[in-house]
C-alpha cells in the first residue's frame, strides 16, 4: 500500500479526540462559550451554483500537507462530491470573542462571493469546532517557501528573473483586489502564503477569516515569529496606529528578495524580538543591487524591491503606484506570452521534488530561511 492510499485510510480529527478526555467541568469556560455561540455547520461554496450544506463529519482527512504557527493544513475530500480541498485549522477558543465571530461570519459570506480574481486561493466557506475554525479552501501544488528553497538548495540553482516577474504580478494584483473589491488587507504576506500550481497558476492565500484570526491571536499572545514585519508595525511607538497596505509592501519586498536571492535579507536567526526590533526599526533596509549573492538581476526589478522596501512608511508606495511600475507593466505585458514557459517551470521542479521524495504531505522539509526563536 503506497503512503498516501495509508493516508487515507486514517480519519484524524483531533479536536473530537480531545474532547473525549475533557474533564467535567461545571462553570464554562471560554471554549464552552465559544462552541456553544456557534453551530459547527455551514456551507460549502465550490460555485455560484454549487453549494452545499456541511459539517467536518462530511469531510475525510487525506493527511497534513503543513503546519504554521497557529494550526495546521490538511488535505481533505468533500465525501459527497469528492472535491479535493485544502482545509486550514487555527486554534482559536480563547482569542475570539462573541464580536469578533460575528465578524468572522461576515467574511465567510464576503469572502464565498467574490471568486472573480485568477491571483487568489478560492475559499469555499468555513465552520467553527470545538474552539478551532475550520477553513476550507482550493488546494494548489506548493508552497513558495518550499519551492524556492528546493530550487536554492537542492537544485543549486536560481528563480529566474521572468518567473519572478509573474510571481510579482500575481501577489500584487491580488493584495490590490482584496484591498479594492473585498476591502480587506492581507497582514500576512510571505513566502509560504503564495502557492503555486503546475498548470502555471500562481496565488495568494491566508487572506479574509486566516488573516483576521491569526493577527487577533498575534495581538493578544506573544507571537514570536513575525519576521515579515514591517518596521512601523514592530515599532511599539507606532504600532497602536491602525494597519495600513503599506505595511503589506514592506512584507512583499521582504518576500521578493528571499526569494530572488535564496536567503532571507536578514541574519537568518534573530535572537530576541529585541534584535529584531533593532535592526529592522534603527538599521537600514535590505537593497537588492545588481550583483547579489552571486546572481545577476535587471535594474528593474532591483528599483521595483528597493522600492517596497522603503523604510519611512509614509514614503512607501500603494498598490496603484505599484502597478505603474516599469517592472510590473513589462512583466504584465509578457503575460499572455510566458504563461506556458511559466507552467512548465514549475511542473519541472514539481517533479524533481517529487523523484526526490518531496511530496504535498513533505511537511519537514530544511529550512535555511526561517527565521524564529
Ligand atoms: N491551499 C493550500 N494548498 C496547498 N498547500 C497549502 C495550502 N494552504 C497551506 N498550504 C501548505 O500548508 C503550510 C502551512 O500553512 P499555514 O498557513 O498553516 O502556515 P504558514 O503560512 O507556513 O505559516 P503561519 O502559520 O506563520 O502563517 C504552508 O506552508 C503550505 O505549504
Ligand atoms: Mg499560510
Amino acid at each position: 500500500m503506497d503512503n498516501d492510499s495509508k493516508k487515507a485510510l486514517k480519519l484524524v480529527f483531533p479536536s473530537q479526540s480531545r474532547t473525549a478526555h475533557r474533564p467535567h467541568q461545571s462553570l464554562p469556560t471560554n471554549r464552552d462559550r465559544f462552541r456553544n455561540a456557534h453551530s459547527d455547520s455551514g456551507k460549502l461554496q465550490f460555485s455560484s451554483t454549487e453549494i452545499y450544506d456541511f459539517t467536518a463529519d462530511d469531510l475525510l482527512d487525506l493527511g497534513e500537507i503543513g503546519r504554521g504557527g497557529f494550526g495546521s493544513v490538511n488535505k481533505m475530500i468533500f465525501k459527497k462530491t469528492e472535491k479535493v480541498m485544502a482545509v486550514k485549522r487555527i486554534r482559536c477558543s480563547n482569542v475570539v470573542d462573541e464580536k469578533e465571530q460575528k465578524r468572522i461570519m461576515d467574511l465567510d459570506v464576503a469572502m464565498k462571493s467574490s471568486n472573480d480574481c485568477k491571483y487568489i486561493v478560492q475559499f469555499y466557506g468555513a465552520i467553527f469546532k470545538e474552539g478551532d475554525c475550520w477553513i476550507c479552501m482550493e488546494i494548489l501544488s506548493v508552497s513558495l517557501d518550499k519551492f524556492y528553497k528546493y530550487v536554492y538548495e537542492r537544485q543549486n540553482q536560481r528563480i529566474p528573473e521572468n518567473i519572478l516577474g509573474q510571481i510579482t504580478v500575481a501577489t500584487v494584483n491580488a493584495l490590490n483586489y482584496l484591498k479594492e473589491k473585498l476591502k480587506i488587507i492581507h497582514r500576512d504576506v510571505k513566502p509560504s502564503n503564495i502557492l503555486l500550481a503546475e498548470r502555471g497558476d500562481i496565488k495568494l492565500c491566508d487572506f479574509g477569516i486566516s488573516g483576521q484570526l491569526i493577527d487577533s491571536i498575534a495581538r493578544t499572545k506573544d507571537a514570536g515569529c513575525r519576521p515579515y514585519m514591517a518596521p512601523e508595525r514592530i515599532d511599539p511607538e507606532f504600532s497602536h496606529k491602525g494597519y495600513d497596505v503599506r505595511s503589506d509592501v514592506w512584507s512583499l519586498g521582504i518576500t521578493l528578495m528571499e526569494v530572488a536571492t535564496g536567503k532571507f535579507p536578514y541574519p537568518s536567526k534573530w535572537a530576541s524580538v529585541f534584535e529584531q526590533l533593532y535592526q529592522v526599526v534603527q538599521g537600514p533596509p535590505p537593497q537588492l543591487t545588481r550583483q547579489y549573492n552571486g546572481f545577476e538581476f535587471t535594474e528593474e526589478f532591483c528599483n521595483f524591491v528597493n522600492t517596497c522596501l522603503i523604510k519611512e512608511e509614509k514614503n512607501r508606495p500603494k498598490y496603484q503606484t505599484l502597478l505603474q511600475h516599469k517592472f510590473i507593466q513589462l512583466h504584465e505585458k509578457l503575460q499572455p506570452y510566458v504563461h506556458p514557459e511559466v507552467a512548465s517551470y514549475i511542473s519541472n521542479v514539481l517533479e524533481s521534488m517529487f523523484n526526490n521524495g518531496i511530496t504535498q504531505f513533505t511537511t519537514d522539509q530544511v529550512v535555511a530561511g526561517a527565521v524564529c526563536w
